[in-house]
């Protein structure tokens, strides 16, 4: 039986590949797609979710969400994923538009009808799940896993303590990680081990489809950003961790451990502080991702991504 997962996103050159390994992944039934504002502001965002389903002759149904956090305000990340979000390759123009219905109530919905089947997966700023956490709390025990890309247990890329994601909504991530739901988190300490270096952007393109050639295109956009500003050989693929972990969950390695987000103003506004020695014996409220078998991982992406149009 295939497992129901939203992927809650804000496409985003990673967000991208992360749809198109789901679409591609028969072990997941992808039950809709959530928008949110981040990279960029949420129109942007909901046309790349429809841009990138159409590529992959994909129907299902795309949500609007949350266009600014709760509290805080709104920051993005054009530097890194350009002006529309997804910049580079030449995308398909979408042939229908995003639900009525919003994000928030669609998440609701979907965790009352399929008590512990949902698996909600936000790879963006966190504050449609949070939205629906407090909107409707009974669905909080009802949600099977929440796996988010987000933190990371040691270094931040948006300030030197935090991770872009959260950063975004660290009031609606603290909510998240103290509701005591089902977390799994994939932060930067292991999503900066998955470098797409040349020979992966080259297995990739290598599967001749169009995806897979437009999927090697946003790598080489991305590639530039992260050279600029971070120094890096290959870019980080964030996102679609997240997936191959519930495809593939052997290629991870992961350990329990209190995290909670730091809402305080200061330096460290937004920083996951993760106990990994458990200095202050507080309960286990996250399964947290340390390490990635980086080549396993590109292999899987590389031949899913191939089996689409
Ligand atoms: C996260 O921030 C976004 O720019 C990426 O899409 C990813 O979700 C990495 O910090
Ligand atoms: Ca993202």
């Amino acid at each position: 039986m295939s497992r129901k997962i939203i992927l809650d996103c804000d496409p985003g050159h990673d967000d991208a590949l992360a749809i198109m390994l789901t679409v591609a992944s028969p072990e997941l039934e992808l039950l809709g797609v959530t928008t949110t504002y981040g990279n960029v502001g949420l129109d942007d965002t909901t046309r790349n979710a429809l841009q990138i389903l159409e590529l992959c002759g994909s129907h299902v149904p795309v949500y609007r969400g949350a266009s600014l956090p709760l509290v805080r305000d709104r920051i993005s990340a054009e530097f890194v994923h350009g002006k529309s979000g997804l910049e580079g390759p030449a995308l398909p123009l979408p042939s229908r538009g995003a639900e009525t219905t919003r994000a928030v109530d669609f998440i609701i919905q979907s965790v009352l009808e399929n008590p512990h089947e949902v698996t909600l997966c936000p790879i963006g700023a966190m504050t449609n799940v949070a939205t629906a956490m407090r909107l409707e709390p009974k669905i909080i025990p009802l949600i099977q896993e929440i796996v988010l890309m987000g933190g990371g247990t040691e270094l931040g890329n948006w300030t030197p303590a935090a991770e872009f994601n959260i950063l975004c909504d660290p009031h609606a991530a603290h909510i998240i990680f103290s509701s005591g739901a089902n977390v799994t988190m994939f932060g930067l300490n292991v999503t900066h081990q998955a470098l797409a270096m040349p020979q992966h952007i080259a297995a990739i393109r290598a599967g001749g489809n169009r995806t897979s050639l437009i999927a090697a295109e946003l790598l080489e956009f991305f590639k530039v950003a992260y050279h600029q500003r971070y120094g890096y050989e290959g870019p980080a693929l964030h996102d679609p961790c997240v997936i191959a972990y519930l495809i593939q969950p052997d290629l991870f390695k992961l350990e329990g451990m209190n995290v909670t987000v730091d809402i305080s103003d200061g330096p460290s506004f937004g920083r996951t502080v993760c106990d990994i020695y458990n200095v202050l014996n507080l309960p286990e409220n996250a399964r947290v991702a340390m390490k990635v078998d980086a080549d396993g991982y590109f292999d899987l992406i590389a031949k899913r991504l191939a089996t689409l149009p």
